[in-house]
């Protein structure tokens, strides 16, 4: 393991569902993390700019789990002023939690990508090469989404129609 793979990773949400796993993974390869989540240690909230420098400290790479939601109005400034903030931080890996294809999403998902806009084939493709793992994007419908997050224990989402342009990503 490489000097830089030791230095912390900023984990946004890092008591939730998503947030909690990457936690844990990082704890179990000895990556030093930091959490970014209202709860623990010295606080992180989204919308107050003022608790961002501690979190962002010395990382070298950040999950973006926003919440509530990157659909609402707001989201995409918050996140295109945080990756700012990140970029003059000194950190060099940004990854957005996101996907289901809603305008404010999508305007995030800008914030971070930048320039180069890929597809989530791409993604998948990226990804396979990465971890040598074949990973596979398959879309799916909103009432497949829906059963998914129901069987993920998402209260009341199954078959709902709610999610219009769902996202699933598939590993072998
Ligand atoms: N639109 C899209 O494309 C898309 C796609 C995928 C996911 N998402 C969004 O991603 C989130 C779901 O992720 P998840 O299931 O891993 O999370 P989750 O289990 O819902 O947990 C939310 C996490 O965020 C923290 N948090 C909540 N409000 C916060 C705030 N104002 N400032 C800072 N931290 C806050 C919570 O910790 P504390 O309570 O300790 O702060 C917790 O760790 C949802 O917002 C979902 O809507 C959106």
């Amino acid at each position: 393991m490489t000097q830089q793979s030791l230095a912390p990773i900023l984990v946004t949400g890092g008591t939730g569902r998503t947030g909690g796993r990457q936690a844990r993974r990082l704890l179990d390869r000895r990556i030093p993390g930091i959490d970014g989540s209202r709860r623990e240690g010295a606080p992180f909230y989204w919308h107050d700019s003022g608790t961002w420098p501690r979190a962002l400290d010395g990382a070298s790479a950040a999950y973006l789990c926003y919440s509530p939601d990157l659909a609402l109005p707001g989201a995409s400034l918050v996140i295109a002023r945080f990756v700012e903030s990140a970029a003059e931080a000194g950190v060099q890996r940004l990854v957005l939690l996101s996907g289901r294809g809603e305008d404010g999403a999508r305007a995030a998902e800008r914030s971070v990508q930048g320039p180069r806009l890929l597809t989530l084939n791409d993604v998948a493709a990226e990804l396979s090469a990465a971890t040598g793992r074949r990973i596979e994007f398959l879309p799916c419908s909103g009432g497949e989404f829906g059963t998914d997050l129901a069987n993920d224990g998402v209260p009341g989402t199954a078959g709902t129609g709610m999610w219009a342009a769902p996202a699933k990503a598939v590993l072998r």
